[in-house]
C-alpha cells in the first residue's frame, strides 16, 4: 500500500466487494487522460460480465458507495469543520463513457500522503524481500579476452537489478561469474609452454599471447590438441598448471576490478566457472544414477525436450567424449554451489539474449537436480536477457578499426566527451580542476549507464556518444543537471535561513502535477522489480525531472510571499530531490555536489 494508486485501489476494491463483486476489479491506476481525471478504475466493465448487469449500473453502485463512505460528508455541507481523513479522500467520483470510474483526490489528501511518505525510508518503497537471498549473475567477463560491449550491458543492467533487489529488502548477491575454465585457459597454458616462458605473467603478456594462441589453434588441429590437453590437465588439477592459471587469473581480476570500479559496478563475489568444478563429479554421477544423464555419441547428455516444444531444444551436454566439461556443465553445477552457499529464492541471469536457448537448456536440466536428490528446493531461475548494443551504422558496436571496444577505452571516450560538454554548456567553469574532473567522470558514467538502462531490456539500441552526453533530452547528464539544480536551490534556502518542514505540504493547484507524480514512486519501483526492467525507473526519473523543470518555471519558490506556500513548495523540492537521488542511485548513477 505504498503508492497513492495502491491506497485508492484498496478503497475502491472495498467498494466492489461491498457490491458482491470480485475485489481485484477495483484496481485503480493513474489516469492516462490527466485532462479528465487523476485516477481511474476500469473494473466495472469486467464486473458487469460477472454480475450480468449493465456496466454503468455496476459503476453507479460503486460510485454511490464511495460517495457515502469517502466523499459526501464534505461535499454536502461545506460549512462543517474539516472532515476526518476517512471521508476526505475524493474530490470527484464520476462515471464516464461505458462505465469508467474517474477519480480525483483532494489536495489535502495528497499533502498528507506526501507528508507521511517523506518520513519513510526509500520514499515509502516497501521492503517485500524480507531478507531472502537473491543471487544475480552479471558481468561475465572472460579471462584473457578483452571485455566487450555485451559485458558492459550485462554489468550495467545486472548491477542496477542488484540495487533494486537490495532496496526491496532482499539480500542481493552480485556474482561476476568469470569465464575462467574453458579451452582458452588451455590455449594460454600451452602457449606459455611453447614459449618456454617461466617468469610472471602480466596483463600485457596475456593480451599479446591469447590472440596468437587462439589464432594458431583455429588454424592448426595439432596446436588445438595441445590446448585441449592443457585444458584437461588443468581441470584434472595439475599442480604446475593450476599455479600458472591462478597467477593469470589474479592479474586479470585486478584489471577487471579497475574497470568495474571506474564504472561504479559492484560485485559481492568474484567467482568463476572454475568454482563449479568441485560440484561437477558428484552432480554427473547423481544425474547418471537417476537416469537423467545418458550417453549420446560418446558424450554424456541430459535430454530436456518437451512434448509441447514449438522449437527444438537440444539436450544439455554434460561431458564431451574426451571427458571435458562445457559451458552448460559449469552453469548447472554453479546452481548447486549457489544453493549450498546462499539458499537463494531466486537466481537472476543478466546475459545477452542470444544465449536464451542455452539458459532454457540449463533451467530445464536444473529441474532434474531436484529429481536426482541434489537439491531440496530449486530457486526460481530467471533469465533477464538483453539486446545488442549497435553502432550508429546499425551493426554490433565495434571500434573504428573494427575490433572489440575495450571497456576502459569506452569510458575514456565518454570522459573526453563529457569534458567537452561541460565546456559547451559553460558548466563547472569556476570549479577547480580536480573536482571538475570528478564531475566530468560522473557525467560520463551517467551518460553511458542511462543510455543503456533507458531502453527496454530486450531491445537493441544504438550507442551514440553525442546524443547520450547531451544536457538536453532524455539523458543521464540532463537528470544530473536537474538534480544539482534542486540541490542548489535547497542550499540557497539554507543560506538564506529559510526554514521549512520537509513534511509540511500544502499542495495547491499549480503544484498538483508535480505532487501527484511524486505519489507514483512505488508503482514504478514495483513494476521494475517484478519485470526486471530498469527502463521503467528511467522513464519515471525523466518525467519527474521534466515536471520539476516546469514547476520551477511556473511557481514562485524562494520568492513566494505566502510563508506556508513557500515552505510547502520547498518541501516539494526536497521530496523531488530525494526521489531523484533514490532513482539515480538505483540506476547506479552518482550525482556531483555541484556543477
Ligand atoms: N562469460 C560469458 C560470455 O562472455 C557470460 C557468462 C554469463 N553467465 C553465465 N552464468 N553463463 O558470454
Amino acid at each position: 500500500m505504498s503508492s497513492l494508486a495502491n491506497i485508492l485501489s484498496q478503497i475502491v476494491s472495498d467498494a466492489f466487494e461491498a457490491q458482491g463483486l470480485p475485489r481485484e476489479l477495483g484496481a485503480v491506476r493513474v489516469s492516462d487522460r490527466p485532462d479528465l481525471c487523476q485516477f481511474q478504475c476500469n473494473g466495472a466493465m469486467a464486473a458487469a460480465k460477472v454480475a450480468k448487469k449493465n456496466p454503468r449500473e455496476v459503476a453507479a453502485g460503486v460510485v454511490d458507495w464511495l460517495e457515502v463512505e469517502y466523499a459526501r460528508a464534505e461535499r454536502v455541507d461545506h460549512s462543517k469543520p474539516a472532515p476526518t481523513s476517512c471521508n476526505s479522500i475524493f474530490a470527484k467520483v464520476e462515471i464516464a463513457g461505458p462505465g469508467f470510474i474517474n477519480l480525483d483526490v483532494k489536495k489535502s489528501f495528497i499533502s498528507n500522503f506526501l507528508a507521511e511518505n517523506s518520513q519513510k525510508e526509500n520514499g515509502g518503497i516497501e521492503s517485500v524481500g524480507d531478507g531472502q537471498e537473491v543471487v544475480l549473475d552479471y558481468g561475465g567477463p572472460n579471462i584473457a579476452k578483452a571485455m566487450h560491449v555485451g559485458h558492459l550491458r550485462s554489468s550495467i543492467i545486472g548491477d542496477c537489478l542488484r540495487r533494486i533487489y537490495l532496496t526491496a529488502g532482499y539480500r542481493a548477491v552480485g556474482d561476476v561469474h568469470m569465464g575462467d575454465w574453458g579451452t582458452p585457459m588451455g590455449m594460454i597454458l600451452s602457449e606459455l609452454d611453447l614459449m618456454g616462458h617461466d617468469g610472471p605473467v602480466s596483463m600485457e603478456l596475456l593480451a599479446e599471447i591469447y590472440p596468437k594462441a587462439s589464432g594458431d589453434c583455429k588454424a592448426d588441429e595439432a596446436r588445438m590438441a595441445l590446448a585441449r590437453e592443457a585444458t584437461r590437465k588443468l581441470q584434472d588439477g595439475d599442480e604446475a598448471y593450476t599455479q600458472r592459471w591462478r597467477e593469470f587469473i589474479d592479474v586479470s581480476i585486478a584489471g577487471m576490478k579497475a574497470n568495474f570500479d571506474a564504472l561504479g559496478v559492484h560485485f559481492d563475489e568474484w567467482k568463476g566457472e572454475s568454482d563449479a568444478h568441485p560440484f561437477i563429479q558428484g552432480m554427473v554421477e547423481a544425474l547418471k544414477q537417476a537416469g537423467w544423464a545418458v550417453e549420446s555419441d560418446g558424450a554424456l547428455v541430459v535430454p530436456v525436450e518437451r512434448n509441447d516444444d514449438t522449437k527444438e531444444v537440444p539436450p544439455l551436454i554434460l561431458l564431451k567424449s574426451d571427458g571435458a566439461v562445457l559451458y552448460g556443465t559449469t552453469d548447472l553445477a554453479t546452481i548447486l554451489d549457489r544453493v549450498q552457499t546462499h539458499h537463494p529464492v531466486k537466481i537472476v541471469y543478466c546475459v545477452d539474449q542470444r544465449q536464451g536457448l542455452h539458459f532454457e537448456q540449463v533451467f530445464r536440466a536444473a529441474e532434474k537436480l531436484k529429481g536426482a536428490g541434489l537439491v531440496e528446493e530449486l530457486p526460481e531461475l530467471v533469465f533477464a536477457g538483453f539486446g545488442t548494443m549497435n553502432g550508429t551504422d546499425g551493426k554490433p558496436f565495434k571500434t573504428r578499426a573494427g575490433g572489440v571496444m575495450r571497456l576502459e577505452d569506452l569510458i575514456s571516450m565518454g570522459l573526453e566527451k563529457a569534458r567537452a560538454r561541460l565546456d559547451e554548456a559553460n558548466l563547472a567553469a569556476e570549479i577547480g580542476p580536480e573536482e571538475r574532473e570528478d564531475i566530468a567522470h560522473k557525467v560520463a558514467i551517467a551518460a553511458i549507464k542511462f543510455a543503456d538502462l533507458q531502453n527496454q531490456r530486450q531491445s537493441d539500441y544504438v550507442f551514440d556518444l553525442d546524443r547520450m552526453t547531451s544536457f538536453e533530452g532524455k539523458t543521464g547528464p540532463y537528470l544530473l543537471y536537474q538534480a544539482v539544480r534542486i540541490q542548489s536551490l535547497l542550499k540557497k534556502a539554507e543560506d538564506q535561513a529559510v526554514n521549512f518542514d520537509a513534511a509540511a505540504f500544502d499542495v495547491r493547484d499549480e503544484d498538483l502535477s508535480l505532487a501527484l507524480l511524486l505519489t507514483e514512486l512505488s508503482d514504478h519501483f514495483d513494476c521494475a522489480l517484478k519485470n526486471h526492467t530498469p527502463h521503467v525507473l528511467c522513464d519515471y526519473a525523466y518525467r519527474l525531472a521534466q515536471e520539476f523543470s516546469s514547476f520551477y518555471g511556473r511557481c514562485h519558490i524562494l520568492s513566494e510571499e505566502d510563508v506556508t506556500l513557500r515552505a510547502s513548495r520547498l518541501a516539494l523540492c526536497a521530496q523531488t530531490h530525494r526521489t531523484l537521488v533514490l532513482l539515480l542511485g538505483l540506476l547506479g548513477i552518482g550525482i556531483p555536489a555541484r556543477m
